[in-house]
């Protein structure tokens, strides 16, 4: 079998300018792989790329083998993927409990017209799905939270309001997008284990972050990306001594300082 995810040849223009250009790389299946880089490198617009909120201008995107570039979202879960947001957007309105509900439905056996007609096992399978979103919500410590809005939040739980809806998904791929921006430092600990747990469920994590010490703790291998174009990859450790990643995030002074 080939890689979970393979991007190859991507690029993505907005008015003319160049947001992504050739970027090439592969996560293979059990892998948690770190895509870092400069605030509007691309990390985001990569993966909105991979996600089908936008579409390449040029290259390929294959999950599992299958070209997937061009697929809309709601395709895109059906090849197991999954995702958060740098920006949650939950259904303010909603309770925590719906708002985990809220695409889980391909889920359920049938299509929309069984669904609409609640048929027995239609209901039987809403019942263990709520179930089974209680507890993702108990086990990432939101369980008291089920039944408040969500705009009674704060933002940080958010964030893990939306994990929970990207877990009960059931994906083979799941995107994180900065999933520890705005978390005290005693709570990133508990996402690193958090993914962890994921990665051993055998979901295959590509994550996001600024935020190098989860990046070490957690990944096996890291590109780095700047102004839309791959500048390296490997591992954590050595995207941190790059001199060349060093630059892009310091400027080149701080290279010429410390050699
Ligand atoms: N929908 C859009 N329309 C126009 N430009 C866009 C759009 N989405 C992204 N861009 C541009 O693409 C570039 C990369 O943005 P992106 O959000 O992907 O960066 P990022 O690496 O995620 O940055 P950060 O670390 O700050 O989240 C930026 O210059 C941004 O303005
Ligand atoms: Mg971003």
């Amino acid at each position: 079998m080939g890689a979970r995810l393979a991007v190859r040849d991507v690029s993505l223009q907005f008015g003319g300018v160049e947001v992504l250009e050739d970027v090439t790389f592969t996560v293979e299946a059990g892998q948690i792989f770190g895509l870092v880089g400069p605030n509007g490198a691309g990390k985001t617009s990569l993966f909105n790329c991979v996600s089908g909120h936008y579409r390449p201008s040029a290259g390929s995107i294959t999950i599992d083998d299958d070209e997937v570039l061009g697929s809309p979202p709601a395709t895109l879960a059906r090849h197991g993927l999954a995702r958060t947001f740098q920006h949650p957007a939950l259904q303010l309105r909603e309770t925590v409990l719906e708002n985990v509900l809220l695409g889980a439905h391909s889920r359920l056996p049938g299509g929309a017209v069984e669904w609409s007609l609640r048929l027995p096992r239609t209901v039987r399978s809403e019942k263990a799905l709520r179930r089974e979103a209680l507890d993702l919500l108990e086990s990432h410590g939101l369980g008291w939270a089920a039944k408040t809005r969500a705009d009674e939040l704060s933002h940080g739980l958010h964030k893990g309001v939306e994990l929970c809806r990207a877990l009960l998904m059931k994906p083979r791929l799941l995107l994180l997008d900065e999933p520890a921006a705005g978390l005290p430092h005693s709570e990133v600990e508990q996402l690193i284990e958090t993914v962890r747990r994921v990665r051993d469920d055998d979901i295959t994590v590509v994550i996001v972050e600024h935020n190098m010490g989860l990046i070490s703790a957690l990944t096996d291998r890291v590109v780095v990306l700047d102004h839309g174009r791959k500048l390296m990859e490997g591992s954590a450790a050595e995207a941190q001594s790059d001199s060349r990643v060093i630059e892009a995030y310091l400027g080149k002074d701080a290279v010429d300082d410390a050699a």
